[in-house]
């Protein structure tokens, strides 16, 4: 009855910022993303009749408080589906520091999702794991298909899931992340996505985002990069300028993530083409071409500030491995 899974983290060129209802997590806009190779949980779910309660443990630490009690919520979803009522043992590793803007509840919620349904006896279909891994964890729905990914807006809950629009290695694109901080978020991204209405620049940012999701995908059809990457890099500066204008406002951004922003702009100078855009957190995700990541990946290297260099290119999504 145990199931393990390893689930990539994945990184948005349209982001998700912003819900219409809360508790279901349906996104303000649609998104794009990538699964990225190099970041990943791995978990293992087994629901055991021998238990009195669920266990969870992230990391090697057993969790309490609101960590644990989302992972149950999240488990009582699917003992429902399973008409169950054993209890779960839950462990999970992520291959990168948890809570610094590298989507870690992304790949820990898809891989929960497809651990706990498998270990449950479930054998549900792509997109009911994708619909199940949103209400888990907004951004998660995106790391359970392959490759490039869209998240649809939809019109309720059974709409709004991630489906590949290109598989993984369609693109020789990578993501290499700058990781300068890594520090626990003061507030979460939960928290956060509430706080998007009192900023004087939402309702401008959504009126174009239908336009902008258009756009992305028809330059990843096209591998028009140099078009896919100036999108990315307006949609990153356009999602924070709502962050930092919220009320309270949110500054994810250190002074190492404007040096790094400053480097990427001077690499284009010199001819070396890649692009940033940053999630909720102060690391800087550098999108170039796989012939030019070994080049900015020994430049960033060079940097001080900069903690940890992570390469990645397009993944496939969340699999059973065990
Ligand atoms: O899924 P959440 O609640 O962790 O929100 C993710 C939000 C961003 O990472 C900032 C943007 C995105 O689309 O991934």
């Amino acid at each position: 009855m145990k199931a393990t899974v390893k689930a990539p983290a994945n990184i948005a060129f349209i982001k998700y910022w912003g819900k219409r209802d809360e508790k279901l997590r349906l996104p303000a806009n649609g998104s794009v993303s990538m699964n990225l190779s190099g970041v990943f949980s791995t978990t293992s779910v087994e629901f055991d009749e021998k238990l009195k309660n669920d266990t969870v443990k992230i990391d090697g630490k057993y969790s309490k408080d609101r960590e644990k009690l989302r992972v149950i919520k999240h488990l009582d979803r699917i003992r429902k589906m399973a008409l169950l009522k054993m209890k779960a043992r839950v462990e999970s590793d992520n291959n990168f520091p948890k809570g610094t803007g590298i989507a870690s509840s992304a790949s820990g919620f898809a891989a929960l999702t497809l651990a706990a349904s498998k270990s449950a006896g479930l054998s549900l279909p792509e997109k009911e794991l994708s619909i199940l891994a949103r209400i888990g964890s907004g951004s998660a729905c995106r790391s359970i298909p392959d490759g490039f990914v869209e998240w649809k807006k939809g019109t309720s809950s059974k709409s709004s899931y991630a489906h590949s629009i290109f598989p993984h290695g369609y693109w020789d694109i990578c993501n290499v992340i700058a990781v300068v901080g890594s520090i626990k978020k003061e507030i979460s991204s939960t928290k956060g996505h509430s706080l998007v209405g009192s900023s004087p620049f939402f309702k401008p940012r959504m009126a174009g985002m239908r336009k902008k999701v258009l756009e992305i995908k028809k330059a990843i059809s096209n591998k028009d990069f140099t078009k896919f990457g100036e999108i990315t890099e307006r949609e990153a500066i356009n999602m924070h300028a709502v962050m930092m204008t919220s009320s309270p406002p949110l500054y994810y951004w250190t002074p190492d993530t404007v040096g790094l922003i400053i480097f990427v702009r001077n690499c284009r100078k010199i001819g070396l083409e890649c692009y940033f855009t940053m999630d909720a957190g102060p690391n800087v995700h550098i999108i170039c071409r796989e012939k030019d990541s070994k080049r900015i990946e020994s430049r960033l290297r060079k940097i001080s500030g900069v903690e940890r260099v992570i390469v990645n290119k397009t993944e496939a999504g969340a699999r059973i491995v065990g």
